[in-house]
């Protein structure tokens, strides 16, 4: 009688697994891993995913995926100032300095959207003001917007107040035209020393960033040589300075943008590298004490450095100094 109902037992294991794919897939048991009752791990997911809010009519499946939302430990100190970043995989940050200009800034924003491509666009405040819906579209499509300065003077050259109000009133332009907070500032020309840095880190809470890949767009206005610098600088944390009033710069874009994505570089906002900066990594990746473990110090601009294109249809509602 036992061996009969071994038999039956095996008999129906048999029909069992026999009785194809889907059902037999229907019929395997609950995993005995499987919790009964969700983990705080489990409950992660359900938080909101996508940090880019689309305008009705953009269109997401252009865009690239936000990047795993990294988490940084709670104990790691914030840095004033960044070059570049130390991070796990080939992320990179691209930003676009000066604008918005009224009609390179939206061809840029075209290139960008069709590659899925984000970046970070360091914005001249009475430019802000006098574009507020090209910042708009930034924002709308996943772009973050830092603070650039209102006038783009060098900060060298500035008293305390007079810093102060440069980098407030930009704020302010920015407020008037979107509800995201700047959380970066790059000073114009890269003009800042350690204590306007610290400054500008503690008092307004805004990080200086720098760059570690410099085409110098403003000098060469060549796209291909602005190109073929960025596909040959860009490694993995770096942040690539380019200005979006320029023709030549966004020229440069397609072709730049097309060899970094086919070389595996993803596009993060610079928020979102420096999320991904690791001391660890640079552990890793470099052999030893000793060996620098962050870009040189980027050269600065010369001061005739800022001269946006005029625009061709809308005039330039004031003039670059
Ligand atoms: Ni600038």
């Amino acid at each position: 009688m036992r061996h009969f109902i071994r038999l039956l037992a095996l008999l129906f294991a048999a029909i069992g697994f026999s009785s194809g794919p889907a059902t037999a897939k229907a019929q395997l048991p609950p995993r005995p891993d499987a919790p009964a009752v969700a983990t705080a791990g489990d409950a992660a997911p359900s938080v909101s995913p996508a940090p880019n809010v689309l305008e009705p009519g953009a269109q997401p499946s252009l865009l690239a995926e936000p990047p795993p939302t990294p988490s940084p430990s709670p104990a790691k100190p914030r840095k004033h100032s960044y070059n570049s970043c130390q991070v796990e995989g080939k992320h990179v940050a691209i930003t676009f300095d000066d604008g918005p200009h009224p009609t390179l800034t939206p061809r840029l924003l075209d290139i960008l959207r069709e590659r899925g491509v984000r970046a970070t666009f360091y914005l001249v405040g009475k430019n802000v003001a006098a574009y507020p819906e090209i910042v708009q579209r930034m924002v709308a499509e996943g772009h973050e917007i830092g603070n650039h300065s209102y006038n783009h003077p060098s900060f060298l050259k500035l008293s305390p107040a007079g810093l102060a109000q440069e980098v407030k009133s930009t704020n302010e332009a920015l407020a008037a035209a979107v509800p995201q907070k700047p959380t970066t500032i790059r000073p114009p020309y890269g003009a800042t020393n350690a204590s306007i840095t610290k400054r500008l880190s503690e008092e307004f809470g805004l990080t200086v960033v720098m760059w570690s890949v410099d085409p110098q767009d403003w000098k060469y206005r060549n796209a291909s040589r602005v190109s073929s610098h960025i596909i040959q600088n860009t490694v993995p944390g770096s942040i690539i300075l380019a200005h979006d009033i320029h023709p030549s710069t966004v020229d440069a874009m397609p072709p730049a943008l097309d060899a970094l994505l086919a070389k595996g570089f993803q596009f993060a906002t610079v928020s979102e590298l420096i999320a991904m900066d690791s001391p660890k990594v640079a552990e890793k990746t470099h052999s030893g004490p000793g060996v620098p473990i962050s870009a040189p110090p980027p050269a600065m601009e010369p001061l005739e450095a800022y001269a946006p294109e005029p625009a061709a249809a809308t005039p330039a509602p004031q003039a670059a100094p």
